[in-house]
């Protein structure tokens, strides 16, 4: 059924232009037939974060920004969902065009901005589904022009905390100016220290809610000494390795789309987030688990980003170029490399390759 409307729909979604193209998945996701999900492979569970994931593929936020199909998208197959960014106040975003394709290069350049519905639109929706279970991340972020952009986080947290199975603080979004200076050591310890009183203050009232911190594929090796020693030191309980690149790799085909501002995600970032994923990963020393998404557009891109030292992924782009049959292959090609003998589990193969990786070569 998936695999008929999918031939169908994607080279007629691909003839509209990208932000089009994407509100009519969403209409069409909204109007899909609720059959039930089909049950994954056991061996494709994972437990990481304090959550126990069906399977590890997880779609990325900025497809949900608002929350509008999240149960449909776990009848899909996705093991979970992280819907959003969502800020505080609701906000347009940059003026339209805003999201690009790169055919020949299976990439997106996106400079959306954090269009957001708004806390109080997609708490309600998340309220009214909160009973369905799967587990549904929310993303949350800073509105542009917000006085107080930690503040910003805090509410949020509070906010959705009883609604959501994790929440990620993403300040690493490159369409919002200034926001990606969150990162910097003396500004992240702040936020992280307010961010962890704030999820055990909540505890009480919401349960447990593991906060992740999504951070850019572009910071420097030694910003990333100091936001891992900052995450580990402040006990948050994981991260995600990363978003989107403002990095232009000089093998770009379509030299005409990739001079647009923006973030670019795709094919064309694996090499670098894989890499960020594996020198986290190495400095993150078991602390806590991370989950791994760029670039993620076939078993063996999983696998690799499993192997560099993720628990769980995520993606989005490659829905775009391949479609949603792309979920059942992923999961089938990782349950055919257990069957291989690759390792009793996926757990035994994470970050197999994480020291390897980080000796290659710096990817262009
Ligand atoms: C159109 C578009 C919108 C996005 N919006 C968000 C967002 O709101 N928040 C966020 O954290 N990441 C956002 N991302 C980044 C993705 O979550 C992901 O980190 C990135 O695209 C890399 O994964 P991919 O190569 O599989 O697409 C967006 C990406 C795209 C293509």
């Amino acid at each position: 059924m998936i695999g008929f409307f999918d031939r169908l729909a994607r080279p007629l979604l691909r003839a509209f232009d990208p932000e089009d193209a994407h509100s009519f998945a969403i209409k069409g996701l909204k109007l899909a037939p609720r059959f039930p999900r089909r049950s994954d492979d056991p061996r494709l569970a994972v437990r990481a974060f304090g959550l126990n994931f069906p399977n590890p593929i997880g779609i990325a936020p900025g497809f949900d920004k608002h929350a509008e199909v999240p149960d449909a998208l776990l009848r899909l197959g996705f093991g979970f969902v992280e819907i959003g960014t969502v800020t505080p106040l609701p906000q347009a975003g940059n003026p339209r065009p805003r999201i690009f394709r790169l055919e020949p290069d299976e990439a997106v350049i996106n400079r959306l901005g954090f269009n957001s519905a708004g806390e109080a639109v997609v708490l309600s929706r998340l309220a009214a589904r909160a009973e369905q279970g799967g587990i549904v991340g929310v993303n949350v972020g800073a509105n542009k022009e917000s006085p107080d952009r930690t503040a910003d986080y805090i509410r949020l947290i509070e906010a959705v905390a009883p609604v959501a199975s994790y929440v990620t603080v993403n300040i690493s979004s490159p369409n919002t100016p200034g926001l990606r200076s969150m990162q910097q050591a003396s500004v992240l310890d702040d936020l992280l220290a307010r961010v962890v009183e704030t999820r055990d203050r909540v505890k009480a009232r919401a349960g447990d809610t593991p906060v992740l911190l999504k951070i850019a594929p572009d910071v420097t090796l030694s910003e990333l000494d100091d936001i891992v020693g900052i995450a580990r030191a402040r006990e948050i309980d994981g991260m995600i390795v990363g978003n989107t690149t403002i990095g232009r790799p000089p093998f770009l085909k379509d030299r005409v789309t990739s001079k647009e501002a923006g973030g670019l995600s795709g094919k064309p970032l694996f090499a670098l987030s894989t890499r960020m994923l594996a020198e986290t990963y190495v400095r993150v020393e078991g602390a806590f688990p991370l989950v791994g998404v760029g670039g993620i557009d076939s078993g063996e891109a999983a696998l690799a980003k499993i192997r560099a030292g993720a628990d769980v992924l995520q993606l989005y782009s490659a829905l775009v170029f391949k479609g949603l049959g792309l979920i059942a292959d992923i999961k089938r090609e990782l349950v055919d490399a257990l069957d291989r003998g690759d390792a009793p589990a996926l757990s035994d193969l994470v970050g197999a390759d994480a020291a390897s990786v980080t000796a290659e070569p710096w990817p262009n």
